[in-house]
């Protein structure tokens, strides 16, 4: 279960300064979890529906405002929070981040959510190349070299978890979106990888690929029926890594479009593909 009676803690209710001048908590917690992105959509539904007595939420993100929001609410809830404004587009100050944190104390858990969405921008034929080369690092190499900084430490202690949000993306060649399918591929192909690696040493890699998720901000131009409320998304995305699911497909729809993009004959899905739109 995720939620689990506090042995002691009475967090701090009001909002948090910015990492370096947080009070540290001298209670003990059974549960000490990094979120990145938590400032976002998805990472900040995760936090809330984790935040709880006998929990440490390490909140991740760049934007200061929305990031203090969440830690009320997850402080509101009874969890512990600390903050940290980061931009994850330099995974050597990422890599160093997370080592501090580790070494402050062992994460039990890292939810590593952030990640940009971008498309082919309007009235151009291909992704600018600095989007290409934002896209492989913010989507692929932070979260890669992230996962692998702490599967490595959480090896050598014999007990760990660790999700990587992708994307349904990842199993399609959008040609409106190539950079955004390939990072999510690479991370893809690499959460499975570092699975079969850790997985003899105690730690449980899950990989969660989402389809579209509708949240206020979202602005989706695809059809009701293929958006899945926020709330329920990040129940899924929990569900799963409770279960320490190799890698969930949410919803289960496009699992079936990943098999049919698999088994259609390539003629077909090529001329399914460019039909799509961003
Ligand atoms: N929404 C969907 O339909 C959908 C579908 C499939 C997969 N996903 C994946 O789910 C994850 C969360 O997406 P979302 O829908 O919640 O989008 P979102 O609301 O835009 O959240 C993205 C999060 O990533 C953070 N982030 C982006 N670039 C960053 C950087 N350079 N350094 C540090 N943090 C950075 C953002 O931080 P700031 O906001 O503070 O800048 C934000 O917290 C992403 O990996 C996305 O690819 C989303």
């Amino acid at each position: 279960m995720f939620y689990e009676q506090a042995m002691s803690s009475s967090p701090d209710a009001s909002v948090p300064a910015p990492h370096g001048d947080i009070t540290s908590e001298t209670v003990p917690f059974l549960r000490r979890v990094l979120i990145t992105g938590a400032s976002g959509a998805i990472g900040g539904a995760l936090a809330r529906q984790l935040a709880a007595p006998g929990t440490q939420l390490l909140l991740w993100g760049r934007d200061a405002a929305r990031l203090a929001a969440i830690a009320a609410e997850c402080q509101a809830a009874g969890a512990a929070v600390e903050l940290r404004q980061i931009d994850l587009a330099d995974p050597a100050t990422a890599a160093d981040a997370v080592a501090a944190e580790d070494n402050a104390a062992p994460i039990d858990w890292a939810l590593l959510v952030a990640g940009q969405g971008d498309a082919v921008p309007p009235g151009q034929i291909v992704e600018p190349a600095e989007q290409v080369a934002r896209l492989a690092v913010v989507n692929f190499a932070g979260p890669a070299s992230l996962a692998a900084a702490l599967a490595s430490r959480m090896a050598g202690r014999g007990q760990g978890r660790i999700l990587l949000v992708g994307s349904a993306a990842a199993f399609h060649a959008l040609p409106h979106a190539p950079a955004y399918a390939a990072s999510k591929a690479g991370l893809a192909r690499f959460g499975e990888a570092l699975r079969l690696a850790v997985a003899p040493h105690g730690v449980t890699i899950t990989l969660v690929s989402p389809g579209f998720v509708d949240w206020a901000g979202g602005g989706r131009p695809v059809p009701k029926a293929l958006l899945l409320p926020l709330e329920d998304a990040a129940r899924r995305i929990l569900a799963a890594f409770d279960a320490g699911a190799g890698h969930a497909i949410i919803p289960r729809r496009f699992a079936l479009l990943r098999l049919l993009d698999r088994v259609l004959p390539s003629f077909v899905r090529d001329a399914l593909l460019r039909r799509l739109k961003p």
